[in-house]
């Protein structure tokens, strides 16, 4: 009988991880053109082996480095994308495949999406804030939560985040940290009800700016470090205007967490026409995994994994530039 309840245990934990929403972006283009599936991304690590865990869990911890670029968010990926100042980029989020039936992003998980610029690699305060969008509008309450970047923009557009390159930009190697999050269960804090509170989706893709360009970005901000569990836009309720009893009133408005975007920025940036996807449309299964700082190599008998390697990872991000080393 003990067996038996343990067992059911566990079964109850394997759902609550698979009803948990992932998405990473799968794909860049330059001006249109894709630059190849998972091509110069530092695509989030697996967080558990098979079935449960696609693709990467949210970073809740906002002392976490993984707050930077994900999971495993220092491991350089082997391809950078050439790009000059001026030039349009698609940032293509999925969450299962890589179609146009792909669902992107639970329809729960509404919230801001984000881009911030910083060199490659990052040092103190050096992530520069370029695009930001949060909530569109708020519904007429109560039974309305509004529109929201995640959801109503990014979700409703295939998974395209559209960010233009700052005019005049410096040549450089560069990192695009794009974010998008989830305040489904922000009602709370990560910090005082661990099993809630916002879900950040944070990804890196590896530029390199090329031309002479003589702007520098100016002082940013660090991540971890940007974000505060006291942010307005960090706890908030976005179920509020459909609760029938509140004893507070509802926030109409949503602070986006973080900088303000730098003015030398596009303030506008329009969805260019894109051409085929080039690559991969389907995830192929995972033979790693990473959960809680200890990373697992398996192969596969059937469906069930079989563990081959352990090891304990820390990330280790290096304060000058090293070129990735080429995919063999
Ligand atoms: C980027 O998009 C803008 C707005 O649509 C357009 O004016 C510009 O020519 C594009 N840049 C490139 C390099 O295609
Ligand atoms: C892609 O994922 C969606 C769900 O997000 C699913 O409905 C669709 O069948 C999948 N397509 C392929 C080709 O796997």
């Amino acid at each position: 009988m003990k067996s038996l309840r343990v067992f059911t245990a566990i079964a109850a934990l394997a759902n609550v991880e698979l009803v948990r929403s992932h998405c990473f972006i799968w794909g860049v283009y330059l001006n249109g053109v894709d630059q190849g599936t998972y091509h110069a991304i530092r695509t989030p690590a697996y967080n558990g082996p098979p079935p449960r865990g696609y693709a990467n869990s949210p970073v809740k911890d906002l002392n976490s480095i993984d707050l930077r670029c994900n999971v495993l968010g220092d491991k350089q990926n082997p391809y950078t994308i050439k790009v000059q100042p001026g030039d349009n980029l698609t940032f293509d989020w999925h969450h299962n495949n890589r179609t146009e039936a792909d669902d992107v992003i639970a329809s729960s998980h509404h919230g801001p999406a984000m881009v911030y610029l910083s060199p490659d690699p990052p040092t103190e305060n050096s992530f520069v804030k370029i695009w930001e969008e949060g909530l569109f509008e708020l519904g007429s309450a109560p039974f309305a939560p509004g529109k929201w970047a995640t959801t109503a923009d990014i979700a409703a557009n295939n998974g395209h985040m559209n960010v233009r390159i700052p005019a005049g930009l410096k040549a450089g190697h560069y990192l695009i940290r794009a974010e998008m999050v989830g305040l489904h269960e922000a009602d709370s804090s990560y910090e005082k009800v661990p099993f809630r509170g916002a879900q950040f989706y944070p990804n890196c893709v590896q530029i390199e700016v090329v031309g002479d360009g003589t702007v520098e970005l100016p002082s940013g901000v660090s991540f971890p470090g940007a974000y505060k569990y006291s942010d307005p836009g960090v706890v908030y309720d976005i179920y509020c205007s459909t609760k029938t009893t509140v004893t507070t009133p509802c926030a109409t408005t949503y602070q986006i967490p973080g900088p303000t975007v730098w003015s030398g920025a596009w303030p506008e940036t329009t969805q260019v026409e894109l051409g085929p996807i080039s690559g991969v449309s389907t995830a192929t299964r995972w033979s790693s995994w990473i959960s809680k700082s200890i990373v697992t190599t398996a192969t596969f008998d059937g469906n069930a994994p079989k563990v081959v390697a352990t090891s304990t990872y820390t990330a280790s991000w290096s304060a000058k530039y090293v070129a990735p080393t080429a995919a063999v």
